[in-house]
């Protein structure tokens, strides 16, 4: 067996099916290349592209990908996007319809009734949406559709001179389509103009691969997925996708959506642009055109890819994923906030008060209403439900404003809504904070993860339930975890080993990799024992008061500290070094034992703890 091959340049099992395919569709030589502009009679039969993009921004390319070509009635929905963001729905439903036509993509027609366009995809509706572009002048109306396009595809792209130039001189049935609009004042002024920028918006040059991503833009809500800049207003996303489905594909448009099922469009230069909403983007490229003016190896490949990949739209797969991830209460899961005994017997006894419903994926108006129903469903058993948006992807806004009511109605029972890991839905965050704000007080119920998010309910629920609730200050060296079960004479020789230190608020205590020197136990204030993760975020393993003990592992195992120490308050401590407790070892095996059994209890609580977290989150 040889191992020396790079596993890198082994290709991926898509890359090896598209190239499959490519080589499958290679072989039909059916159709013809346009020639009714002589320019594009130069282009070669065989040029063949396919190229898939995802929108997380992957870009799959076969055979010829990179070469040039116009993207004529491609243009289309494109400039159509870009004028619905200039005047708005309603403004270009009045100039153009959206009735798909069943007629050619040249034929000189109007609605008989509004006396406009039947839709933008055919020429009449493209002609009469390219007079709707705005600009100070020509040069600026068509500067702005190039930058619009460069935006789609991710670089600058340019005109092809020959073929504007061919097309120009040749476009009379277009010009017949032009002076037509302009009669019927559809186009309000010269439409010689309007004409030109036309025929320039066609002769854009682009690649298979530009067509792959200009789709996967459409399919990521208008934002290219490799630059991160918005192509289009997500607005404006579904108009553009809505008649590409129904009239991207001119006469052939119902067979398509029947047998492919995604909004497309076609273009005679030989281009097919598809979209898969949400999921990819298609190009193909190839210049032998069928009766419709369709590519011919363009369809076929998009047909199998649908029928391979089950991309067709209406193939809905059944919902494998509830968008309740997982549901537990603060019994099975506290904050990091380490409570004593009293404070841990209060949230075993109540903890399942405070419910954690943590969601995934869209939130959708439907998948929405099963967290409206699971809750409503539970309020008479909960006082706060902590809902953990960290793997929700988006949240429409249908979803936003049935959550909102939600917020509404849990708050009417008092009921405590609490949100957490908001930060990729900032402006859900902001309509929530406007909608209402149970506690009254300013308190902010959105919190950074679920850790803070459980404290403040846990510290609301001991505030109920213990009248004298107030978080431990200081304790007695007697009343400390570590002196647990000593004699007055352990305690006296204990305290003979223990040394006084004192650190300020902020102050770093113990910093992880520094090499192990003693064991803390804290006898007044607080500290919080955090991580850096790789992503650069801090998170808190533990938050400890009075009477917890820290730096314990290090101590135990002389490894390098596992973690940082900061302190939150003023704080005290009582630290032990290693040799101190060799030394006290020497002197008092008993001591020794007493004190390495408390130890031994307190790593048992925390890793029954971490245990009973595992098993609740491996569910
Ligand atoms: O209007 C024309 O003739 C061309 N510039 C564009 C036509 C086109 O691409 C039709 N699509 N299949």
């Amino acid at each position: 067996m040889n191992f020396s091959i790079a596993r890198s340049s082994i290709s991926s099992p898509i890359q090896h099916y598209l190239e499959e395919l490519h080589r499958e569709y290679a072989q039909v030589n059916d159709g013809t290349v346009a020639t009714y502009i002589p320019e594009l009679a130069r282009a070669d039969k065989r040029w063949f592209g396919i190229c898939i993009a995802t929108t997380d921004g992957h870009v799959y390319e076969v055979g010829d990908s990179r070469q040039l070509f116009t993207i004529q009635s491609i243009s289309k929905p494109l400039v159509y996007g870009l004028v619905l963001e200039d005047h708005g729905e309603e403004t270009v439903l009045n100039s153009v319809g959206v009735e798909p036509t069943g007629d050619a993509f040249n034929s000189i027609s109007l609605d008989p009734q509004s006396g406009c366009p039947l839709n933008p995809m055919i020429n009449a509706g493209a002609i009469a949406i390219a007079g709707l572009v705005k600009g100070t002048n020509a040069a600026d109306k068509l500067h702005r559709i190039l930058q619009t396009f460069s935006r789609y595809a991710g670089h600058e792209v340019a005109i092809d001179p020959m073929v504007y130039r061919s097309e120009k001189d040749t476009g009379h049935r277009n010009r017949a389509i032009g002076h037509m609009l302009r009669n019927f004042n559809v186009v309000a002024d010269d439409p010689e103009p309007v004409l030109d920028l036309y025929f320039q918006q066609c002769s854009i040059a682009v690649d298979c691969r530009d067509m792959a991503v200009m789709a996967a833009s459409l399919a990521n809500g208008g934002i290219n997925p490799i630059t991160g800049l918005q192509a289009i207003k997500r607005d404006y996303v579904e108009n553009v996708l809505s008649v590409m489905a129904t009239c991207g594909m001119y006469d052939y448009a119902g067979e398509w959506i029947y047998k492919v099922g995604m909004p497309a469009k076609s273009g005679v230069g030989g281009g097919i642009l598809a979209v898969l909403p949400g999921q990819l983007g298609i190009g193909v490229f190839s210049p032998a055109l069928d009766t419709h003016g369709n590519s011919v190896r363009g369809l076929l490949v998009c047909r199998a890819l649908s029928r391979d990949f089950n991309l067709h739209l209406f193939d809905v797969p059944g919902f494998s994923k509830s968008v309740i991830r997982s549901k537990y209460d603060a019994t099975q899961i506290r904050s990091r906030r380490v409570r004593n005994e009293k404070e841990a017997a209060v949230l075993k006894e109540s903890g399942a008060r405070i419910k954690i419903y943590e969601l995934q994926g869209e939130v959708t108006f439907t998948s929405a209403e099963v967290v409206v129903r699971d809750i409503m469903k539970s309020l008479d058993s909960m006082d706060f439900a902590i809902i953990d948006m960290k793997r929700v992807v988006t949240i429409n806004p249908a979803a936003g404003k049935l959550l909102r009511d939600l917020v509404q109605s849990m708050t009417a029972q008092h009921v405590y809504p609490v949100f957490s890991h908001m930060d990729a839905h900032e402006s859900f965050a902001c309509e929530l904070r406007t909608t209402v704000n149970p506690a009254g007080s300013g308190v902010s119920l959105i919190f950074s993860d679920n850790d803070f998010a459980l404290e403040w309910c846990e510290d609301q629920l001991l505030t109920q339930k213990m009248r004298a609730y107030c978080p431990m200050g200081a304790v007695p060296f007697s009343e400390h975890q570590i002196c647990r079960g000593f004699t007055m004479q352990q305690l006296a020789c204990l305290q003979e080993y223990v040394r006084c230190v004192t650190f300020k608020a902020g102050d770093m205590v113990l910093r992880r990799g520094d090499q192990p020197d003693n064991i803390y136990f804290l006898m007044k204030g607080e500290v919080s024992a955090t991580v850096r993760l790789p992503t650069g975020k801090l998170k808190r393993l533990s938050a400890l008061s009075a009477g917890a003990i820290f730096g314990e592992l290090a101590f135990i195992d002389q490894m390098p500290r596992s973690a940082d120490v900061r302190a939150d308050t003023d704080i005290e401590c009582y630290t032990l070094s290693r040799e101190d407790f060799d030394h006290l070892s020497e002197s008092d095996p008993h001591l020794r034992a007493a004190l390495l059994e408390n130890l031994v209890r307190h790593i048992s609580q925390m890793l029954r703890r971490i245990s009973d977290e595992v098993t609740v989150l491996a569910q």
